[in-house]
């Protein structure tokens, strides 16, 4: 085992251990945190995604359920169903996997599930109050990415952060979470000219590139600290990210892996969203 290794599997593990618990004082009082998964079609990858995210509740000891809809569905049908589950009461937080087919508005459907229950963060309603930072649900991936930092004791406040993405899923969120932790914030992505010459300034490189292990050593500032939100497959079918490790690992203070980095901590932040969803309708 590499010493400046992020353990992302550890990390998410403190983190549903505080959930559990928050999850038991519900239950307590005769409320059971419930999730509502929503996949449409049968993309193997998100099929695992929601595998893991419906297992993880039930270890918890939450309620959920995961909704599988055919690849053909209609938009008018789905949003039906968002609606059903903005309506059950055993459900607090409702997370429609994506992407979705290209019969339907992805911004339509995200809009219809209610604020209260958005536990992606993804709703607009959501998204202005993060920019303005105000108290609502974030996105798990970047948020995340916050607490591999928060509990690795990387403070961030003042130092360089450089995103590779602008994902409204993770490369934007994070720039703006980042932000709001007195980062200086640089977002790159695919039309940037001369990548290196950002990359090589960064303290803290958040890669979202969507790219099997493009960023090596070569992009990377001596002692920086390296998060890859990838996740893909190799040459020899094996998961990897979108950094790669073998080479990074040599230059980073910090790095997380592939599989075991942000991954586990993307569920964790899930779990502990609609925990808090939960909660919010005891108030
Ligand atoms: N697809 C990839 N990541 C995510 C995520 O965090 N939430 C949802 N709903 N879909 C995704």
């Amino acid at each position: 085992m590499i010493d400046n290794l992020i353990d992302g599997k550890q990390i998410a593990g403190q983190v549903t251990e505080e959930v559990q618990k928050r999850v038991e004082a519900l239950k307590a009082k005769g409320i059971t945190p419930g999730l509502a998964v929503v996949l449409v079609g049968n993309n193997p990858a998100s099929q695992t995604y929601v595998n893991n995210k419906t297992k993880t509740c039930e270890r918890l000891g939450m309620y959920s359920i995961l909704i599988q809809l055919d690849e053909g569905v209609s938009e008018a049908e789905l949003l039906n169903q968002v609606e059903l589950l903005n309506n059950d009461e055993k459900i607090h937080g409702i997370l429609v996997q994506l992407p979705l087919p290209k019969q339907i508005d992805e911004d339509r459907v995200i809009a219809k599930i209610s604020p209260f229950k958005d536990v992606d963060g993804f709703h607009p309603e959501s998204v202005g109050k993060m920019m303005i930072g105000q108290q609502t649900f974030l996105p798990c991936t970047p948020f995340g990415i916050l607490k591999l930092l928060e509990y690795s004791n990387i403070d961030v406040a003042g130092k360089h952060a450089v995103i590779i993405g602008r994902s409204n899923i993770v490369g934007k969120p994070m720039g703006q979470l980042l932000l709001q932790k007195d980062a200086t914030v640089t977002y790159c992505h695919s039309k940037t000219t001369d990548l290196h010459a950002f990359t090589k300034q960064a303290d803290i490189l958040v890669v979202a590139t969507g790219r099997t292990k493009m960023i090596d050593a070569s992009y990377v500032k001596e002692g920086a600290v390296v998060i890859d939100v990838g996740i893909n497959r190799d040459e020899n079918n094996k998961l990897c990210g979108d950094v790669d490790f073998d080479s990074v690992k040599e230059v980073a203070s910090k790095i997380t892996p592939v599989p075991g980095g942000v991954g586990p901590m993307t569920i964790a932040m899930l779990m502990e969203n609609t925990c808090l969803a939960a909660e919010n309708t005891s108030k």
